[in-house]
């Protein structure tokens, strides 16, 4: 895809107020694939209507399911019954990481063929990471020599193993989970440090036999016929990850107000919300979802202040991964260092978001630094550019520079911003609605 369209961000304006997102990515994908494989037809309201759902919504099509939406945006799914059939041809899944490696999972328990491949970014990140555990499981899958899609999986005959996750990737678990469901026997994924448990929230929400104990999940497996799951409605709530974007600027302005209605809230996605008070703004969160639902939501309100600097390492980062390029802005605002380790993960994202954002905030005269495994920031920056951002074709480069644009001294021009789509297409008129001047 070749992508020339650029945003001019004017600084200034930015008014606060209450903003709802579209739905949840990671939720969206999952739906797609559990309703994709039940009996019947399941309805998702609030599904992403995105580039990286829809593909993965487009792949659940070749293998048998159907989808439509209805005028307002309610999505069904006529589901396979737990079949998976065999694709026509090579499935492109675009620009999603989550939807390849979740899919392969998916699939690998099925005798069947598929290819799968995405865009230039998709096809240059790393898949041995679940090429090892499905081999492990019994299925084959054919990498390039560098461990990249295009990634063509011969699947059926799995049977359950132990994995412990060599790398903190709720994508890998997720993998690892979906072929469990289709191998005999059990599989336990161990996992040292938490990642998003959407995966297991939505399996038990199906009535899967999936057992979470301290760093162990289990599942039973029912072999390569499939698991028989009946359709039922999924409510998608909106994507923290997206809201984040809102809630980063507010708390940069002192005195600004904002609130994100209906946004998900699980703990293992909302680690910012700790960054944000540690930098010195005021959050409140209210959940509004029941205790029977399989996900916690609500609503969160944040008030800007004078903000310091923070660390964030450890644990904290795959409850962040995400935001990451947004903690580096708000710590180029911040006074003091901001410090960004043990996220080495950022260099296979969408883009190697470390060297990425070192560049993009050095041209915008922030001081920085960067690390093997993260970023050093020092503020806070006189914000003043020197050239037009570069995103990499990746949609978080580009929503987080946009925010640090409203920060800046003159109008700052962001490169290549077709990516947006991929995971909020309303971004830039939100933006604007929000009170900030966009060409
Ligand atoms: C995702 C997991 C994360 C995240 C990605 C979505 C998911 O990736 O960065 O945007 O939906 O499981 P890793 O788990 O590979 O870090």
């Amino acid at each position: 895809m070749i992508q020339t369209q650029s945003k001019i961000v004017h600084p200034g304006g930015f008014t606060g107020g209450i903003v709802r997102v579209p739905g949840d990515k990671s939720i969206s994908h999952r739906t797609a694939l559990l309703a994709g494989i039940s009996s019947g037809v399941s309805t998702i309201s609030g599904f992403l209507q995105a580039e990286d759902c829809l593909n993965t919504l487009k792949a659940m099509e070749a293998f048998g399911a159907r989808s439509w939406f209805d005028e307002d945006g309610i999505l069904s799914i006529q589901g396979t019954g737990g079949k998976m059939l065999e694709p026509a041809g090579p499935l492109d899944v675009g620009n999603s990481g989550t939807g390849m490696r979740l899919l392969a999972g998916l699939c690998a328990g099925s005798p069947i063929t598929v290819t799968l491949s995405g865009d230039e970014s998709l096809n240059s990140r790393p898949m041995r990471r679940i090429q090892e555990p499905l081999e492990r499981m019994g299925a084959k899958i054919d990498l390039t020599d560098a461990g990249t899609a295009p990634m063509t999986i011969h699947g059926g005959s799995l049977h359950g193993i132990e994995y412990c996750l060599p790398v903190n990737s709720a994508q890998v678990k997720s993998c690892c989970i979906l072929a469990g469901l289709y191998a005999d026997g059990t599989t336990t994924v161990v996992e040292p440090v938490p990642t998003r448990d959407h995966t297991e929230r939505m399996l038990r929400a199906v009535g899967a036999p999936i057992k979470v104990d301290g760093q162990n999940i289990s599942i039973q497996g029912y072999g390569a016929k499939g698991p028989k799951f009946l359709a039922r409605p999924y409510v998608v709530p909106g994507d923290f990850s997206s809201a984040a974007y809102w809630l980063a600027a507010a708390a940069a302005i002192p005195g600004c107000e904002l609130r994100a209605e209906n946004i998900g809230l699980n703990r293992r996605r909302t680690a910012l919300l700790d960054v944000l008070r540690r930098m010195g703004a005021a959050v409140e969160v209210e959940r509004t979802s029941l205790a029977a639902d399989p996900e916690v939501y609500g609503n969160v309100t944040v008030r800007g202040a004078a903000l310091r600097g923070t660390e964030v390492r450890g644990e904290e980062i795959p409850n962040l991964i995400d935001e990451l390029p947004l903690v580096a802005v708000l710590g180029a605002l911040a006074s003091g260092r901001t410090a960004i380790r043990d996220a080495a993960e950022l260099r296979v994202k969408e883009s190697d978001r470390i060297a990425v954002m070192a560049d993009n905030l050095a041209s915008l005269g922030v001081c920085v630094r960067e690390l093997d495994d993260g970023l050093l920031v020092e503020g806070p920056a006189r914000v003043s550019p020197t050239r037009a951002i570069r995103t990499h074709g990746d949609h978080r480069i580009a929503m987080a520079m946009a925010v640090l644009a409203i920060f800046s001294d003159a109008p700052v021009c962001i490169g290549n911003v077709a990516c947006v789509d991929t995971s909020y297409p309303e971004f830039w008129n939100q933006l604007q609605q929000l009170g900030v001047n966009v060409e």
